[in-house]
């Protein structure tokens, strides 16, 4: 058996100790992306090999939230990929126009940028006193950052540019007051936001919903995954529904493909038909 074999089990043994422990199931997520993560949290926690990391793991709790920190992508920012925003705007909302009450679900939604782009949007269209908005993450950590919403004020030019490009109406400063390194969103955007925790690989369905977003987050995993997720997102849409998708995911080639059509292809939004 080569190093790299032996490697494998032990990753193997490390995520399936994580979820029998824990209950957190990185058993399906891609491999090569994860083999990177693990080095990166085994070499920041000062340790050498992967059945180390299992018994620090297993055994200090703090290690195990680092363990989580540093196994999730929480890349994300305000209004990112604007076109994808424009599409919401002209294409989706005018949709959700005939609706007396709409429900949309951020699912991965990080620390919330995602989140209050489209209460923001929802705003300036007139839609957000009729939507409720769910949004979830597996990670604890990120969802309390999401609840406050505070963000950088460094990030401020740059989610200002977004903004704009996305079609923003007003002046993106009055949505946020700035406070020493923080801009503090207002609370009206979160007023009919419910933020909690959702596991993708292993929670069900809580809800039907007229919007989903799931961006970003599908790329993190394999395909077995991949299916188990399109089929728990089909099932929480209701007819007619509307999926949105990241820049480099789709639909192509899953089990539902028929099941939708494109309604905006290139910005991967897709309205559920069947
Ligand atoms: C790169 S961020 C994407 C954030 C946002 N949707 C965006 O596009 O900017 C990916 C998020 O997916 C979350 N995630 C990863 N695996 C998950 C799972 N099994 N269930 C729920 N969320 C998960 C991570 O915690 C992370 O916050």
């Amino acid at each position: 058996m080569n190093r790299n074999e032996l490697e494998a089990i032990e990753i193997q043994l490390l995520l399936e100790g994580v979820y029998r422990y824990h209950g957190f199931d990185f058993r399906n997520y891609a491999p090569a992306s994860l083999k990177r993560r693990i080095w990166n949290i085994i070499r920041s926690e000062h340790l050498t090999t992967v059945s180390g990391l299992q018994e620090k793991v297993l055994h200090d709790p703090a290690c195990l939230e680092r363990f989580l920190l540093g196994l999730s992508v929480n890349v994300t920012a305000m209004f990112r990929d604007p076109s994808f925003y424009v599409a919401l705007r002209s294409k989706v909302l005018p949709l959700l126009r005939t609706y007396p009450f709409i429900r949309i679900w951020h699912a991965g939604c990080s620390t919330g940028e995602e989140v209050y782009s489209m209460a923001i949007l929802l705003q300036e269209e007139g839609l957000y006193q009729r939507c409720r908005i769910y949004a979830t993450d597996m990670n604890e950590m990120v969802l309390r950052k999401a609840k406050a919403g505070i963000f950088s004020l460094g990030l401020m030019q740059e989610y200002t540019q977004n903004y704009l490009l996305a079609g923003g109406k007003q002046s993106f400063a009055e949505y946020y007051t700035a406070a020493y390194e923080n801009a503090i969103f207002r609370s009206s955007l979160k007023e009919n936001i419910v933020f909690s925790q959702h596991n993708l690989a292993t929670d069900s369905s809580f809800n039907e919903f007229n919007v989903i977003l799931c961006r970003n987050v599908l790329i993190y995993f394999n395909q077995l995954l991949q299916e188990r997720v399109h089929k728990l997102l089909y099932e929480s849409l209701g007819t007619f529904g509307v999926l949105g998708l990241g820049r480099q995911e789709s639909l192509k080639f899953t089990p539902h493909e028929q099941q939708y059509e494109e309604l905006v292809g290139h910005e991967k939004i897709y309205r559920r038909i069947v």
